[in-house]
């Protein structure tokens, strides 16, 4: 094996022949005919002619091989369960469910929305949507009714897939409430909803329209299923994130490009093999679990964990038994499992036997130097950070352990990984920057296989918003700072935009902004996403109040604090709830009307608010600063 510089070279310069021999990692049905057709920049066919399935690649392939080895190993310690699914019977369930949902006129091309806790259902329903063709989106569950349903307006779902209720830190939270509330308050109503009773909440029925999981899948117990193949650039999902306006985009996924670049990345960066377990603590909602719950791992012929559950009950061994219990090889999760973990007993990561372990992967948010170290020192495995987005599918920036063990340096997410042309450009002029310079991390098009193809329904928004913000250049924007050093290591330095990262879950302020204005008391709000020591960031609210006697006094103050903070948690979600609501009664702006948002953000977090010339009035900013800091 070359060393990785000269792999990654060679996936730039000889493009289709490096595709072209990585496209063997997965089966095809019909054979490529060409690897790459770049004739209508920015959009990018991959393994054009070539036809494939997902479903077929994560479950029927491995039949022959290793029908009776784990394929899903699903862990509840919300409700004290564990099962594991072969992949013959992860192939049977997957056929019924795949049955059930023609049943229900689910065809080709058509949209499932997906709204389900972390339980093997979930992933029935989306490797039986690529198994007959359909486009699943998963929404995360801890999204509320407002998220849902600008989602299921955007997508257009046939079919809803949800449950009962999902449980967090012992507590049920029910679904069918805010998934009834969500199709009233959209545009586009699904013909069916699926519902799976887990029997933790009540589960109104709505006649006509609700069909009962369990229902349904005795009429289709031995229901066998043949894949659909679908030519490489159809699509196989759509996924929601946020960005810098109030709607969320339909990041849209190809079929045959996402299936070789994820085989491709379990080859050659998280180095797993058939016969391995994967344990990844992200959520299907979110694109890890996409790629790295359900996807990945199964195409590379390894059993998947999924787990629901926090890493702290019943004790802060929780994770570590798992490692010990399944074997897991590889693992997956985010700097702020391993912030909340470092607060507990040391004690809990010496009790299991982790020798099977061979890496730690973490990755959503900033990997700060001393949560690296201390897990490192702690696990004595290496921990390798990994940058990727929503977007891209897989990472952009890491260490490919599968190829080289390079030296690594702590607090930096590595280097380009093959196939990403990556620079680091100037904002204002679009020029490269120099070493330890800061610049927005940019891509050369063509994005490798795998990555977002357009957003969903709007290819001039997938033009405008991701390859037209730097000047004068046709390359993707990430949206983020970063830095290169001396030895070409990065270092990400935090979003060029008004995107932020919770707990390693992506936010958009603007939607929590929108929440927040539409309670009957606000008149304007800015929220800003400040620097948390366990979370990176919590978004914090600064809100001009329409009738002044609203916060007259402390008590008042928060009482409509309680109200706003309970408006999101209804409309958006606990995850997006603001930590703070501080009232003002201006915004700082400039004399154009412009929020100064990080300004705002430098005040929350004590540094220097920067250039203020084009400020409107001063005096908002003290107010902002009164607030934080009061007197
Ligand atoms: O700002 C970067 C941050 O999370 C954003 C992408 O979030 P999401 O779309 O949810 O995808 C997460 C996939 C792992 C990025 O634009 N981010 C992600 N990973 C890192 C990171 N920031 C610093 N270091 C990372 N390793």
């Amino acid at each position: 094996m070359p060393g990785f510089d000269a792999f990654h070279a060679r996936s730039l310069a000889d493009r289709d022949g490096f595709w072209g021999e990585q496209a063997a990692l997965i089966d095809w049905n019909a054979k490529p005919t060409q690897v790459c057709d770049y004739s209508r920049p920015p959009f990018a066919k991959w393994f054009v002619g070539g036809t494939t399935n997902l479903c077929h690649n994560a479950v029927d392939r491995w039949l022959p091989t290793q029908a009776d080895k784990p394929a899903l190993i699903f862990i509840s310690t919300e409700t004290d369960t564990e099962e594991t699914y072969t992949f013959r019977q992860l192939h049977a369930e997957v056929s019924r469910t795949a049955a059930m949902l023609k049943a229900l006129g689910v065809g080709k091309g058509d949209r499932v929305l997906i709204y389900m806790p972390m339980i093997p259902e979930a992933a029935f329903a989306m490797l039986a949507c690529a198994r007959i063709g359909a486009i699943h989106s998963v929404v995360f569950g801890g999204f509320a009714s407002h998220s849902l349903a600008s989602r299921i307006d955007d997508a257009r779902p046939r079919v809803i897939v949800s449950a009962d209720a999902g449980s967090r830190a012992g507590k049920v939270v029910p679904y069918k409430g805010l998934l009834d509330e969500a199709i009233a308050l959209s545009k586009n109503k699904p013909a069916r909803v699926l519902m799976f009773d887990r029997k933790l909440a009540a589960m109104p029925m709505s006649a006509g329209r609700d069909v009962d999981w369990a229902t349904l899948a005795l009429q289709h117990v031995n229901a066998q299923v043949p894949v659909e193949w679908l030519e490489s650039s159809e699509p196989s999902y759509i996924l929601y994130t946020s960005g810098t306006t109030g709607t969320p985009k339909g990041v849209q996924r190809d079929t045959g490009g996402y299936a070789v670049a994820l085989a491709a990345s379990m080859k050659h960066i998280y180095d797993g093999h058939p016969g391995e377990t994967y344990f990844s603590t992200s959520d299907i909602g979110w694109v890890v679990g996409h790629s790295y719950i359900v996807y990945g791992p199964l195409i590379a012929g390894m059993a998947t964990i999924m787990y629901e559950g926090t890493p702290v009950r019943p004790d802060a061994g929780i994770l570590w038994k798992i490692v010990q219990d399944y074997k897991v090889a590889v693992m997956f999760s985010a700097p702020t499992a391993i912030r909340v973990l470092k607060k507990q007993d040391p004690a809990y990561l010496a009790k299991y036997d982790l020798s099977s372990l061979k890496t730690l992967w973490l990755a959503g948010e900033p990997l700060d130097e001393p949560t690296s170290r201390w897990i490192a020192d702690s696990l004595g495995r290496p921990v390798v950070d990994n940058y990727w987005q929503t977007e891209t599918g897989w990472p952009i920036l890491t260490y490919p352990m599968g190829i080289e063990d390079r030296p690594r340096k702590f607090g930096s997410p590595g280097m380009p990984m093959y196939g990403y042309n990556v620079k680091l450009l100037h904002e204002n002029t679009g020029e490269e920057v120099g070493v330890n310079e800061k610049g927005v991390v940019a891509i050369v098009p063509p994005l490798p296989p795998g990555c977002m193809t357009t957003v969903w329904g709007d290819d001039a928004r997938f033009v405008k918003t991701y390859f037209d913000s730097v000047p004068g250049k046709q390359v993707y924007s990430t949206f983020d700072w970063g830095i290169k050093d001396e030895d070409g290591c990065f270092f990400i330095l935090g979003r060029t935009d008004d995107v932020i990262n919770v707990a390693g879950h992506r936010l958009g302020t603007r939607e929590i902004e929108e929440s927040i204005s539409s309670h009957a008391g606000i008149a304007e709000v800015a929220v800003v996403g400040v620097a948390d020591q366990l979370k990176g960031q919590v978004p914090i609210g600064f809100a001009v109040v329409k009738d002044a006697r609203d916060i007259a006094t402390p008590e008042a103050r928060r009482k409509l604090e309680g109200e706003v903070m309970k408006t999101v948690d209804g409309q958006l979600g606990a995850i997006a709830r603001p930590y703070r609501v501080h009232f003002v009664t201006l915004l700082p702006k400039t004399r154009s009307g412009k929020v100064l948002r990080r300004s705002i953000q430098a005040i929350c977090e004590g540094r220097d608010p920067g250039d203020l010339t084009t400020i409107e009035d001063p005096g908002a900013l003290q107010q902002v600063k009164d607030a934080v800091n009061p007197v």
